[in-house]
C-alpha cells in the first residue's frame, strides 16, 4: 500500500535562517514517513491568503515564526489555552474537520529541555528572568504553570518588564488551579539594581535576551555573583553553544542549561502535534548541530 503523503512547513519572513526544515525532514526520514516540510517565505501582506491556502491545499501543519507569531491568531479557528495565554502561536495543525488550531510549544519545549539537562524541580523555586520579549512571555507562562514560588523580571526597558508582569498576573488570576500550586509572586526589578546584585539569592536565572548572541560573543546580560552549586543558570541563546553568560555561571560552580534545548524541544513537541508520533529527538538535535557547524 502506498504511504500517505503529507505536506508541512514554516511560515516566516524572511525564512532563510530557519532550522525547522532540516529538523523535521530528517525526523520524518528517521521514522520512514513520506512527509515533507517546506520553508514558505510569507510577507505580512500575504499572511491571510497563506493561512487560507493551508486549508485549501490541505497542508497538514505549519510552524510560525517572526513576524507572524501574533498576527496569525485572528485567522485561526481554535487556540490552545496556553497559546492564548502567551498571545502567540508557533505551531498550527489542520484538524480532521478541516479547522486550523494554534499552539505554542516554545514554553513547554523550554521546560522539557531545562528538566532534562539539569534535573531541576521547579516547584517553589525563586526565579530571575532577564528580558521581557516574546520568548520571556512563553517561558513565564510555563514557569507559573510549573508552580514556581517567585518570578522576578528584569529588563533593560523597564516598561516592558512591567507590562509582561501585568500580563502574567492576569494569566495567573484566570488559572483555575492556582490555589493548588500555592502562592506565587510576580515582580519587576530595576535593570541597574540586578546588575549590582548579580543575581544572588535566586535558584534559577534565565537569560531570554539576545545579549551574547553571535557575533557579540564577548557580551553577557549580567555579571553573575554569589552562585552556588544549587543554582541553575539558563540561556536561550544557542549560537554560540556556550555563551559568556554560561561560561561565567559554570566557573562559579552553577549548573547550566544550553539554549539549543529549547529550539529542539519546541520542534519535538510540534512534531508530535503534526504526526502523532514521539519525535526522534536525537535525530533532530544532530540535524541542528550539523547545520550550526556548517554555517558557522
Ligand atoms: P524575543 O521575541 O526573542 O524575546 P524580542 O521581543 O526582540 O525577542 O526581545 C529581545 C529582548 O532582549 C528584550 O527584552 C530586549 O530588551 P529591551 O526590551 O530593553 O529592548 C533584550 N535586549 C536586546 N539587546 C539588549 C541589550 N544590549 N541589553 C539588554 N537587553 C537587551
Amino acid at each position: 500500500m502506498a504511504q500517505e503523503r503529507k505536506l508541512f512547513g514554516i511560515l516566516a519572513h524572511p525564512v532563510g535562517h530557519s532550522m525547522s526544515p532540516i529538523m523535521h525532514n530528517e525526523a520524518f526520514a528517521k521514522l520512514g514517513l513520506a512527509y515533507y516540510y517546506h520553508p514558505f517565505d510569507v510577507p505580512p501582506i500575504h499572511l491571510a491568503d497563506a493561512v487560507q491556502a493551508l486549508k485549501a491545499l490541505g497542508i497538514a501543519g505549519v510552524n510560525v515564526t517572526i513576524p507572524h507569531k501574533e498576527s496569525i491568531i485572528p485567522y485561526l479557528d481554535h487556540l490552545d489555552p496556553e497559546a492564548e495565554a502567551i498571545g502567540a502561536v508557533n505551531t498550527v495543525v489542520l484538524t480532521q474537520e478541516g479547522r486550523l488550531k494554534g499552539y505554542n510549544t516554545d514554553g513547554a519545549g523550554y521546560i522539557q529541555s531545562l528538566r532534562k539537562e539539569t534535573g531541576i524541580e521547579l516547584n517553589h523555586k525563586k526565579v530571575l528572568m532577564l528580558g521581557a520579549g516574546g520568548a520571556a512571555k512563553a517561558i513565564g507562562v510555563y514557569l507559573l504553570k510549573e508552580g514556581i514560588a517567585e518570578l522576578v523580571i528584569a529588563n533593560r526597558t523597564k516598561e516592558k518588564a512591567v507590562r509582561l508582569a501585568q500580563h502574567l498576573k492576569r494569566y495567573q488570576e484566570r488559572r483555575a488551579d492556582k490555589q493548588a500550586k500555592g502562592e506565587q509572586t510576580i515582580s519587576v526589578l530595576d535593570w541597574p539594581l540586578v546588575q549590582q546584585t548579580g543575581g544572588e539569592g535566586f535558584q534559577l536565572i534565565i537569560n531570554t535576551t539576545s545579549v551574547g548572541m553571535w557575533p557579540h560573543v564577548d557580551q553577557s546580560p549580567l555579571a553573575l555573583k554569589g552562585l552556588g552549586s544549587d543554582t541553575v543558570v539558563s540561556d536561550i541563546v544557542y549560537n554560540p553553544r556556550e555563551t559568556l553568560f554560561l561560561k561565567q555561571a559554570k566557573a562559579q560552580g552553577a549548573k547550566i542549561h544550553y539554549g539549543l534545548g529549547m529550539l529542539i524541544y519546541q520542534g519535538a513537541l510540534a512534531f508530535k502535534l503534526f504526526t502523532g508520533y514521539e519525535a526522534p529527538v536525537n535525530t533532530m538535535e544532530a540535524a541542528v548541530r550539523r547545520f550550526l557547524e556548517e554555517n558557522r
